[in-house]
């Protein structure tokens, strides 16, 4: 349930039509379903509750407070990737100690930004970046708690840019010097050893990946427990899947059912960092029909969102459902169009050769799925401001971030006086 549906002819989110946001905000924006984020949320904690864990929310999928807001108060976490992450994070009330955080490149100012805020962990990507944290934490005067993110070399069955647990990506630790870098991560004087990571890629939609890779790090776990270093949190990333179109990715109680059992009686906590999972079919982006063309027989709808509003389509060829907000428009006759935004790129499309009805100028369209890796990814490319977003709940609706205006795109640039 991602409670947008049709009711008397129009396409609502909750008790909203999406025709009244637009009323008020223009288009395009993106609009998020309360009650979906929170129940997603609260259906991938149930789905854990035989053991104990926490979830740390991906920040990169959908970072708007409001958004972040909603799971500091259900008690997630945050696992985040940069100092803007973890400035998010604590903005939106996130409790330090339920902060995670990743990422291959972290610089010394945000590792310093986050020991001072006392966070959970750091996610340690490499035995640079190990000492890199030994060293500020040395200059802070404390102990920083670290897990390895060992690299478990396991195919997650994904496209290629979002898989990240095979030997040639870039993330992680070899899985096999990971003992080793284990050894030298407890002799060092400012680092605690406190757990364990794996985050394998996203959009998964098999279990298999997931358990071979947790056998694993188990499996990694185990010895270093024999040399007396203790493990109490084992972090298995996020990466479970969505249905953009005809996918069928594992429910989280599936999910838990393959992989709880082997983590039941560990005695440890297990943190979880969905991402996809919680917000992509929470959110749509709401796009208007300025013109219709038609080329060589083949038909465009130029909507006014674009490429640089929801990247996905040409970053990863991937599929948006398209759905009128006019259900009466429904019932036209069909035809095979690209959905394409005003960017000057032919890479500058929602969606191609999709089966749509005749649309006329002005009529508005949701690109579904749109609440993981939207918003988050958007660009002010073409010097388009970014859209609003919006939060629904119930009956009501509020604006999250206003629409950018011109001057925020110049914000920050100066001209130097030789050229004024
Ligand atoms: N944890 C780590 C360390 C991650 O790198 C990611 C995502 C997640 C958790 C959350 O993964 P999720 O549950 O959302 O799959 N922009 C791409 C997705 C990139 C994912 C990057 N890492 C997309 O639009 O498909």
């Amino acid at each position: 349930m991602r409670h947008f549906e049709y009711k008397n002819g129009e396409y609502y989110c909750e008790d909203v039509p999406l025709s009244t946001i637009a009323k008020e905000v223009g288009t395009p924006f993106y609009c998020y379903s309360h009650a979906t984020l929170s129940r997603h949320y609260d259906v991938f904690d149930k789905a854990f509750e035989t053991i104990p864990h926490l979830i740390c929310f991906a920040v990169k999928a959908n970072s708007n407070l409001s958004v972040l807001k909603i799971f500091s108060k259900l008690g997630g976490g945050a696992d985040i990737v940069s100092g803007g992450e973890l400035f998010r994070a604590l903005k939106a009330g996130m409790e330090p100690g339920k902060i995670v955080f990743a990422g291959v490149g972290k610089k010394k100012d945000e590792i310093k930004s986050a020991l001072e805020a006392g966070i959970l962990m750091f996610n340690v990507e490499s035995s640079q970046e190990l000492l890199a944290i030994d060293t500020v934490a040395a200059e802070l005067g404390v102990k920083a708690k670290v897990a390895l993110r060992v690299n478990p070399n396991v195919d997650p069955q994904t496209h290629p840019y979002i898989s990240t647990g095979l030997k040639e990506n870039k993330f992680g630790i070899n899985y096999d010097s990971a003992f080793e870098e284990y050894r030298q991560a407890s002799a060092l004087d400012n680092i605690e050893v406190v757990g364990a990571h794996m985050h394998i890629g996203s959009q998964i939609t098999q279990i298999t990946p997931f358990v071979d890779a947790l056998d694993k790090t188990l499996a990694l776990v185990r010895g270093l427990e024999n040399e007396g270093i203790n493990i109490q949190y084992i972090d298995v990333g996020g990466g479970l899947g969505i249905t953009y179109n005809d996918e069928a990715p594992p429910h989280p109680k599936e999910l838990a059912e393959a992989i709880a059992p082997l983590l039941k009686d560990s005695g440890r906590t297990i943190i979880f960092e969905p991402g996809r999972v919680i917000a992509g079919n929470a959110g749509a982006l709401v796009t208007s029909v300025m013109y219709t063309k038609i080329n060589e027989g083949k038909t465009f709808y130029i909507v006014d969102a674009a490429m640089n509003d929801l990247a996905r389509p040409s970053l990863y060829g991937s599929y948006q459902g398209i759905v009128p907000l006019d259900e009466d428009t429904t019932s036209r006759k069909k035809v095979s169009a690209d959905v394409v935004g005003p960017i000057c790129e032919s890479g500058d499309f929602l969606a191609k050769d999709r089966i749509l009805p005749v649309l006329k100028q002005g009529e508005m369209i949701a690109v579904m799925s749109a609440g993981a890796y939207g918003f988050t990814m958007s660009s002010n490319y073409n010097s388009r401001p970014r859209v609003p977003e919006i939060l629904v709940n119930g009956s009501q609706f509020n604006i999250i971030r206003e629409r950018e205006t011109y001057d925020d795109l110049v914000r920050g640039e100066t001209v130097p006086d030789y050229l004024k």
